[in-house]
């Protein structure tokens, strides 16, 4: 059976989700920094399947995800074999393989389904299933087996009986099935008493039919695990969470605890960075080759180089070049530019600002809206007035320009290339390049007389 033709993925995310007891449809919760929509069709894109996916009314919001997939509307749902049912109007292709799989179980891995697939040739299956040991105390669907250990119907928990719920094999809730086998079984599918069409089904059908259906029996059952609360939804997110973990390390990452830090999927981590503990990488931030990152530090939506230390602080949105030093406790907003060998000390707040190479502050500074020169010195309690209460104003400060301790400088205000300003200096107007500015408000007194190198 199978094996040649089209690879189809229906990925079933219509159901209401209700037990989430949210606003946000199910599949939209995110884990890793994704939502478990959003890992499931990159499953789908990893075999080279296309994808059908299925949304209800409620569900609508998940459409911007669907990113190319062929979205059909299952409207009411009326159970996951309605859904396959409904799935199938937008399949054209006639033969080939089907994986069925639910939106709300993001772990299971392109592996695992391309071996599902090789098992409907290899025994000459019209179906396989994915199945783990989940214990005897579960909500998952029980794999029931003929004495010759075929498989026979899968029971839903709900329906099952004493004895049937002591079975420990349970449906994860992935398939492959024979295409062309699917469409005419599934026309088969009836509505039970509770007004659903039960996609496992299925598995009595094949019997019914003498067709055979295989279990891809998993070691472990975490790859399986469907999100239906959000208890489970944070058992999917820690078993995500390690597993990208451990394909960083796998790569040449080194973290140190590493239960205590997280990395979302879409975080890309050169060899030799250093993780410590407490870390929290987000979004689709980027560290660099041995680059060190941590103790307890957040950061979002950002790109490091390599060689740099981030020590204890927290970044978002911000941009750091090679061998740039930060830390302990900087703060990195939208538009933070650093340039080779910058160093940011403590209580340091960069924002929408470019601190050119070499350039240095050490302490209690912010710096916003800025256009700092290259190996500039800004003093500790610098701070660029950039918000008059209306708009925002831009500060320029040119190569080599050294900033007391405690300056304000009140943009839009232009510091020369190798000027200087006095500890609390309160600048409203330009300094001209090589002055020495003092004073509240800050005159230029005298040229400056740079100290000797
Ligand atoms: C299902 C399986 C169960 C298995 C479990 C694995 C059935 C009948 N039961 O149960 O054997 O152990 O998954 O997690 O399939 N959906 C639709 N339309 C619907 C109903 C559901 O698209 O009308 C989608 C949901 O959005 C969800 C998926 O199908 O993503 C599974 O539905 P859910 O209601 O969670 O099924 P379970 O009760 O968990
Ligand atoms: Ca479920």
């Amino acid at each position: 059976m199978s094996g040649s033709g089209a690879t189809v993925a229906l990925v079933l995310a219509a159901g209401l989700g209700t037990r989430m007891r949210s606003k946000t449809p199910k599949v939209l919760h995110p884990i890793a920094g994704k939502p478990l929509l959003a890992h499931v069709l990159d499953t789908c894109a990893a075999v080279g399947a296309r994808a059908v996916l299925v949304l209800s009314k409620e569900s609508e919001p998940d459409r911007a995800l669907a990113n190319g997939a062929t979205v059909v509307l299952q409207e009411p749902p009326r159970g996951t074999g309605d859904a396959v049912q409904v799935a199938l109007r937008a399949v054209t292709e006639q033969a080939g393989t089907a994986f069925v799989l639910y939106g709300d179980t993001a772990l299971v891995r392109p592996e695992t389904l391309t071996r599902m697939r090789a098992l409907l040739t290899e025994r000459g299956a019209v179906m396989a299933l994915m199945t783990a040991d989940g214990g005897s105390d579960n909500a998952y669907g029980r794999v029931v087996r003929g004495p010759q250990g075929d498989v026979e119907r899968i029971v839903e928990a709900r329906f099952a009986s004493a004895d049937e719920l002591r079975i420990p094999e349970a449906n994860l809730g992935a398939y492959a099935i024979d295409l062309a086998w699917l469409r005419s079984a599934a026309a088969e599918l009836t509505m039970n008493e509770t007004g659903e069409v039960f996609l496992t089904d299925l598995v009595a059908i094949a019997r019914r039919r003498g067709d055979t259906v295989a279990a891809h029996r998993l070691g472990d059952a975490d790859e399986g695990h469907g999100v239906n609360t959000r208890v489970e939804l944070a058992h999917a997110d820690a078993v995500l969470k390690r597993r990208i973990r451990e394909r960083h390390m796998l790569n040449g990452v080194t973290f140190v605890d590493p239960e205590s830090s997280s990395v979302d999927a879409g975080v890309e981590i050169g060899p030799d960075a250093l993780i410590l503990r407490g870390s929290i990488l987000e979004g689709t931030t980027v560290v660099g080759s041995g680059t060190r990152i941590g103790p307890y530090s957040i950061v979002r939506d950002t790109k490091i180089g390599a060689g740099c230390v981030v020590e204890a602080s927290v970044l978002e949105g911000a941009t750091l070049e090679d061998e740039v030093r930060i830390g302990p406790f900087s703060h990195l907003r939208p538009g933070a530019y650093l340039e080779r060998g910058v160093e940011l000390g403590n209580f340091g707040e960069v924002k929408n600002a470019r601190l050119r190479t070499k350039t240095k502050m050490h302490h209690f500074s912010y710096v916003g809206d800025a256009d700092i020169g290259e190996r500039v010195n800004i003093g500790a309690g610098t701070i660029t007035l950039n918000y008059d209460g209306v708009a925002k104003h831009r500060t320029t400060v040119g190569n080599d320009a050294f900033i007391g301790s405690d300056t304000l400088l009140r943009a839009p205000v232009t510091i020369g290339e190798g000027a200087a300003t006095g500890a609390g200096a309160v600048v409203t107007k330009d300094v001209p390049p090589g002055m020495l500015a003092v004073g509240m408000p800050a005159r230029s007194i005298k040229k400056r007389t740079p100290p000797k190198k």
